[in-house]
């Protein structure tokens, strides 16, 4: 059994906000494998986080289970037993110009498998052997534009705006399933704020350390069923009504 040793799977570890966070698991002690679509730049990615990695199209839900697989089986082979952590960074904007009157079924299925199909099938696979161990957080990258409120679903980007809708409500539906957190497992959705990625752009206010910050924060808190809460989206540290 691993101990104190805890492991953690982060997807979209190549680039961004998957990076940065893997970089901040790593140095709060955990073994760390990623998972991302680009094998070249996957590879020098974990060269230079020093870690594993695995490279799938998250958007092919039969290889993404097999990559989960074997990389569980190699990390029971090192001992590391049931998978503490899960980061789903992964993502894809949809099209600029992808209002819904105005995209099409190519556009939409292309966002919504990367962005929120894969979600389900990567928790479907991993999170049943954590919620047996009594234990686990799965953390997901939504984003603020898929709120209900505030500035999220007015319209445009539909498909990047209803998939990371549909992460919130997948969060909240999973906690309920699983115990609002009083049986050791937790999920949530974070919302990075407007951050300097490849898909944030260049001239985005937050760096991607900013950003990763409550991913990070939300894989290690300390948790107390009777004064915490999960099942929810977090900006900052601070949950956000969606
Ligand atoms: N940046 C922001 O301002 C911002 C704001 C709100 C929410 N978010 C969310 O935060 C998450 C991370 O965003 P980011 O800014 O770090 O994005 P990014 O810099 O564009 O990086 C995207 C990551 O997702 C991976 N990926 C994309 N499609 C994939 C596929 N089909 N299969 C496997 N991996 C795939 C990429 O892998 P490759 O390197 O192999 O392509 C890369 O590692 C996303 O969910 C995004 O929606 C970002």
């Amino acid at each position: 059994m691993n101990g104190d040793k805890k492991w953690a799977i982060v997807t979209g570890g190549s680039r961004g906000l998957g990076f940065e966070t893997a970089k901040g698991l790593i140095a709060a002690g955990f073994t760390v494998y990623i998972i991302s679509k680009d094998e070249k730049r996957l590879a020098q990615s974990a060269q230079t986080l020093g870690c594993q990695y695995r490279a799938v199209d998250v958007a092919d839900n039969k290889k993404l289970r097999q990559v989960l697989i074997e990389i569980t089986e190699e990390a029971s082979s090192k001992d590391l037993g049931i998978l503490d952590v899960l980061v789903l960074a992964h993502g894809v904007m949809s099209e600029k110009m992808s209002k819904t009157l105005r995209t099409n079924d190519d556009e939409w299925r292309r966002t919504l498998s990367i962005n929120l199909d894969s979600v389900f099938t990567a928790v479907n696979q991993l999170a049943p052997a954590m919620t047996d161990a009594r234990k686990g957080r799965v953390v997901v990258y939504s984003a603020c534009l898929g709120r209900m409120s505030g500035p999220g679903t007015h319209g445009g980007l539909a498909p990047y705006r209803i998939s990371k809708a549909g992460v919130n409500a997948f969060v909240k539906n999973l906690s309920y399933e699983t115990g609002l957190g009083a049986r050791g497992f937790l999920v949530d959705a974070i919302c990075p704020g407007h951050c300097r990625t490849d898909m944030g752009g260049e001239d985005a206010p937050r760096s991607a350390e900013q950003g990763a910050d409550t991913a990070i924060w939300l894989a290690t808190r300390d948790f107390d069923p009777t004064k915490n809460k999960t099942g929810l989206l977090w900006e900052d540290r601070q949950v956000v009504d969606w």
